[in-house]
């Protein structure tokens, strides 16, 4: 099944080095990125598990959870954590799954066999407390993804469903945002009372509401 924006997030229940997490339950009321890993014991993989660890306090203030994926055991797991920690200076702080039968990679699609058939690519897929899918990437197993990106995408997320604004190319947190063009000009007066920069009747740009 290909999986789009806007579909609802597969529930699965499978191992994880936390214990067995059924998804949505686990979620509860918060997004979630959900990220694959093509293999334990590879270096670029390696780094991102670190990263994401170290950045756990910034998808905290987000509530977003995040959940690891690899292809391997809970026992290999167990061991790559140790190299995490000793090579990445933090220790894995979230859960990984241990997706040896390929249950969650299945339903994800997260094995391209055309770039390799067994190792996962690097997917990742976030979600919000509705369960719904709002955002899916897709890198290859020697890209490392940008974490920074994720964040800034969940801002972005987060900032169209409390203040109907969009973000502009390389928008970060705090610069300036665009008004949805579904939102009339007599909605936006009462959203935004100190008014906006009208470049064209389709492009309305406004401070970052807080
Ligand atoms: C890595 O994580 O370093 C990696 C995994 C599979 C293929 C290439 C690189």
């Amino acid at each position: 099944m290909t999986l789009r924006l806007g579909d609802t997030a597969p529930d699965f229940t499978q191992d994880s080095t936390a214990g067995p997490i059924h998804l949505h339950e686990w979620m509860g009321n918060s997004w979630c990125v959900l990220f694959s890993h093509p293999k334990d014991f590879t270096p670029v993989c390696t780094t991102e598990l670190g990263e994401a660890s170290r950045l756990k306090p910034e998808f905290d203030k987000r509530s977003c959870k995040v959940i690891g994926l690899s292809v391997d055991s809970l026992t290999e797991h167990e061991g790559w954590k140790g190299d995490i920690e000793e090579t990445q200076g933090t220790a894995l702080n979230f859960p990984l799954l241990a997706d040896g039968d390929r249950k969650v990679s299945s339903l994800y699609d997260m094995i391209h066999p055309n770039a390799d058939n067994t190792l996962t690519v690097r997917s990742v897929f976030v979600i919000d407390p509705n369960k719904k899918i709002r955002l899916i990437l897709t890198y290859p197993a020697s890209t490392g993804r940008n974490f920074q990106e994720i964040l800034r995408t969940i801002d972005s997320l987060q900032l169209t469903d409390h203040h109907k604004v969009a973000t502009p190319v390389n928008w970060t947190d705090g610069d300036d945002v665009i008004i949805v063009p579904t939102l009339s000009n007599d909605e936006a007066k009462e959203r935004f009372p100190n008014g906006w920069k009208e470049l064209k009747p389709y492009l309305r740009v406004v401070e970052q509401p807080s």
